[in-house]
């Protein structure tokens, strides 16, 4: 575990130091669970956009995009069930005074009784070898099943607490489970209460209730209330999807892990609008069409897994997690939910406009049921960083830090290098790198011996970096050395663009 967390520190270090994200206002000692990207980390935020927006928009012909306001009426947010049910149950230890989600304490109790599962099955698989049965295992071995019923009867009884909204029940789970402050150690907690997290602000010089405008705490609601907009401009059928990518605000309660939780993030979502009783098939043809997304990008298939949720939130009947393992353990990364015809139903009744489709093969109107895909930008940045970093041992004493990010992500593409100041190689390197820009982010480097330039575009993922030596003004031919391998080659300065566009083509992730 202290090796995890070290692992953690060093990520954010290195996400500082090379300019990928800084804590937000940190003159004036940072702004809590805010952030702001770095040069490198925009580029990077960027490619992770470029690389949903293309999967979801560009590659379904029956998928469109949108970009609506951050704010909106807020009777959309009545409509949605956010001013009433979008709350947290909360709970303060009173000796450290730290506040806490009651469910993530629970889930984190649980977590640990799954990790001793965990321990078993990998032991057991070591010894039994290929003979090794891990469903027989896990239903046959003593410890196993024990605490398995464990954790089955810990979540029956806090999905019942949460369903009945029996807040008393909730305290008395986390005393049972002699769950303690991870600051403080006490169990000296206070009532679990219920904690609203959307942020509001007032509308121009309008006092009180009647200026009240809320900062979205999903994107997903911009698409709601366009739905016939962009049904009645775009030509789609039923079904179809309506995808955006957007800032979402939400007022945590427990904000830490970095870009893990925070108070103003980016989501990328997209409903898609079906005919009701089609929900389930859709559900499952996104839980799986999402998880090829993620594994198209070789961050290691063993990083991810499904989490169906106990308590699907008010607008949804069936739900689950896409959970990615970060350094600090397995946690949502995605969330695919059917929420059935709720919001436009809501959105129907409270703005008194009909919300329907009508379907020409059924000859009928009805409100459609959605299946929603959301993913935050940042937690897959997070993702992304935490996997690809990497620092390697390389013999005699040598160290690099490598990011090995897919080259479709990475902020750099090519980096060009002049061997020396001098002798027209400044000049040459300059005239391939303004070759280069107009297709792939490029960067031009002189400064430090050339060890230290390969280990700086190391450490921020630049796949190809080309230098140009004396060679290069006799032949016209450069050294292109691979990020990973660190393999040198030497090829001609028309071949350049062609290797560095294959191995960075959208078609290797996207197909
Ligand atoms: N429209 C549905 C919705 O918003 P959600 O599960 O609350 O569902 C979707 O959020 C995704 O947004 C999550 O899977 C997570 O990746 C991201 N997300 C949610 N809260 C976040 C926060 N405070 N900081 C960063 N990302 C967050």
């Amino acid at each position: 575990m202290a090796q995890q967390d070290d692992l953690f520190k060093n990520i954010v270090s290195h996400a500082k130091e090379y300019g990928f994200v800084f804590q937000s206002s940190e003159i004036y000692d940072g702004l809590g669970a805010v952030y702001d990207y770095g040069p490198n980390g925009s580029e990077l935020k960027n490619n992770i956009k470029t690389y949903w927006w293309k999967a979801m928009v560009q590659m379904h012909e029956n998928i469109v995009g949108l970009d609506s306001a951050i704010f909106m009426d807020p009777q959309v947010w009545k409509a949605s069930g956010h001013v009433d049910a979008f709350n947290d149950p909360l709970i303060d230890n009173k000796d450290s005074k730290k506040r806490y989600r009651a469910d993530v304490l629970v889930e984190d109790h649980i977590e640990k009784i799954n990790q001793k599962i965990l321990k078993d099955v990998s032991k057991a698989a070591k010894r039994f070898g290929e003979d090794f049965n891990e469903e027989e295992f896990r239903s046959t071995h003593p410890n196993v099943t024990r605490r398995q019923e464990e954790i089955n009867s810990i979540e029956a009884r806090m999905k019942a607490a949460l369903e009945n909204e029996d807040l008393v029940d909730f305290k008395a789970l986390i005393e049972d489970l002699g769950i303690a402050c991870p600051v403080s150690g006490s169990k000296n907690w206070t009532d679990v209460r219920q904690f609203n997290l959307m942020f509001n602000t007032q509308l121009g010089n309008i006092a009180g209730e009647e200026g009240k405008l809320y900062l979205r705490p999903e994107t997903a609601q911009g698409i709601f209330v366009n739905f016939l907009n962009v049904l009645n401009t775009s030509r789609q059928r039923i079904p179809f999807g309506i995808a955006q990518i957007g800032k979402a605000f939400r007022n945590e309660i427990v904000a830490r892990q970095f870009i893990f939780r925070m108070r103003e993030f980016e989501q990328m979502e997209m409903q898609f609008f079906v005919r009701p009783g089609e929900q389930e098939k859709w559900y499952t043809y996104w839980k799986e069409a999402r998880l090829k997304w993620h594994k198209s990008l070789s961050l290691g298939d063993e990083n991810y897994r499904f989490h169906d949720h106990l308590k699907p939130a008010h607008y949804a009947d069936n739900a689950l997690d896409i959970e990615f393992k970060f350094p600090f353990g397995f946690k949502e990364l995605e969330g695919v939910h059917s929420r059935t015809d709720f919001d436009l139903t809501q959105h129907q009744e409270l703005s008194g406009k009909k919300l329907q489709y009508f379907d020409p093969e059924l000859q009928e109107s009805y409100v459609p049921y959605v299946v929603e895909t959301s993913i935050g930008l940042d937690r897959m940045f997070l993702a992304t960083l935490s996997s690809c970093y990497k620092n390697e041992d390389l013999g005699e004493g040598n160290s690099r830090v490598v990011l090995a990010l897919p080259p479709v992500l990475a902020p750099v593409k090519v980096a060009i290098f002049p061997l020396t100041k001098k002798d027209g190689l400044p000049d040459k390197a300059r005239e391939i790198f303004n070759q280069l820009r107009l297709d792939l982010n490029c960067q031009y480097e002189e400064k430090d011996n050339i060890g230290k330039r390969y280990r700086r575009q190391d450490a921020i993922g630049t796949p190809y970096c080309i230098t140009v030596d004396h060679q290069t003004l006799e032949d016209n031919t450069v050294t292109i050395r691979e990020r990973d391998s660190m393999e040198q080659e030497r090829i001609s300065i028309d071949q350049v663009r062609q290797v560095a566009l294959e191995k960075c083509s959208w078609g290797k992730v996207l197909q």
